[in-house]
């Protein structure tokens, strides 16, 4: 019987991904006469995932967070944080989150020891505690030996690890960095990267807000298209390029049919049926690799090439960047 199993008797019931997130028909509008910032956002972030929202300056983003973070209220819809509403659940939700926020707002003239050993007070640590937990974190985040310096001399990627080691003193659950790498260099950049793969691995779950492409593309699991306050896809990296139309090309391997003349793999994948263009990728020992634009039909891809003396090896669709689904879904570049 289903009820003696979740009751305990037979040990715990077996643990459901449940969503650390869940974001319905969100609405935001700062001034009652002014425009909405968010007009009716939905997603929900699993537990344990890295999730983008990614977009435009003035997209919505850092208003979207705001109101997850429970610092800006929402005019309409409903977020819950681990099952609690940002509204009502205001201390629980803070408990379950920290956020890395898109200022910096260290304490500039205290040391970065200081700057946590005070975020662990605010928290309820002991004195001995937050020492601790304090140091153990400078470790993580590389800036062991550093603790004593004050964070005016810091350069900007010590002080975004300071800020992160900060967000992480209470342990959250879920890790909220909005625009984490605007402004860093390659370096911390890469980091960061790192280090937030690296919490993921630890089970937390991280919502990241960017307009970098490239950032949304390597790091996430999900990300949501965000413009003009509003999720205009939402999917998988790969599942966000396949939003892009056929035509994006393909790529294909040729090799001389044994005892065929010597043809032009060029000019013979020019003539096959959908082809407008063909390029040669790399021509080496008889190899020749190339991509074909146009609306292309794959199946009549064998025949074209065989009837050129050339047989096809491999064949994979080009996949396109999530910057030509931005311009794809809105007409526009995103910067
Ligand atoms: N505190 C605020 N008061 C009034 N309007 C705001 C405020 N914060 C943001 N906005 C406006 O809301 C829209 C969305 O901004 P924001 O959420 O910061 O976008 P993003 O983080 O994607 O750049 C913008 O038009 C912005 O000017
Ligand atoms: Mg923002």
């Amino acid at each position: 019987m289903s009820t003696v199993t979740e009751s305990g008797a037979f040990g715990p019931p077996p643990p459901v991904a449940a969503d650390a997130i869940v974001v319905e028909g969100l609405r935001k509008r700062y001034r009652t006469d002014g425009p909405e910032a968010v007009k009716g956002i939905d997603f929900r972030v699993a537990q344990g995932e890295i999730f983008g929202l990614l977009g435009p300056n003035g997209a919505g983003k850092t208003t979207t967070i705001g109101v997850i973070t429970t610092r800006v209220r929402p005019t309409g819809g409903r977020v819950l944080v681990d099952g609690l509403d940002v509204t009502t659940d205001q201390v629980a939700v803070k408990l379950r989150l920290a956020i890395v926020p898109q200022r910096p707002n260290l304490d500039r003239s205290l040391s970065a020891l200081e700057n946590l050993t005070f975020h662990a007070a605010y928290f309820g640590f002991s004195r001995k505690a937050r020492r601790e937990r304090a140091l153990e974190l400078l470790e993580q985040v590389g800036l062991k030996g550093r603790e004593d310096d004050r964070v005016d001399q810091y350069s900007g990627g010590m002080a975004q690890r300071l800020i992160i080691a900060r967000a992480l003193i209470h342990r959250p659950q879920i890790l909220i960095l909005d625009e984490p790498t605007t402004g860093l260099d390659p370096q911390s950049r890469l980091f960061l990267w790192d280090t937030m793969r690296d919490l993921r691995e630890r089970g937390t779950t991280l919502i990241l807000t960017t307009h970098d492409m490239a950032e949304a593309d390597q790091l996430c699991d999900r990300i949501a298209i965000v413009d003009h306050g509003e999720v205009i896809a939402l999917d998988t990296p790969r599942g966000l390029r396949r939003l892009l139309p056929g035509e994006q090309g393909v790529e294909v391997v040729v090799v001389p049919r044994a005892g065929a003349a010597g043809t032009d793999p060029a000019a013979t994948l020019g003539a096959a049926p959908g082809v407008e263009r063909a390029d040669v990728v790399t021509s080496a020992e008889g190899r020749t690799t190339l991509r074909a634009y146009g609306a292309i039909d794959a199946a009549g891809l064998v025949p074209a090439l065989a009837a050129g003396g050339l047989d096809l090896v491999e064949l994979r669709q080009l996949e396109g960047s999530l910057e030509e689904v931005f311009v794809h879904l809105t007409g526009r570049e995103l910067r």
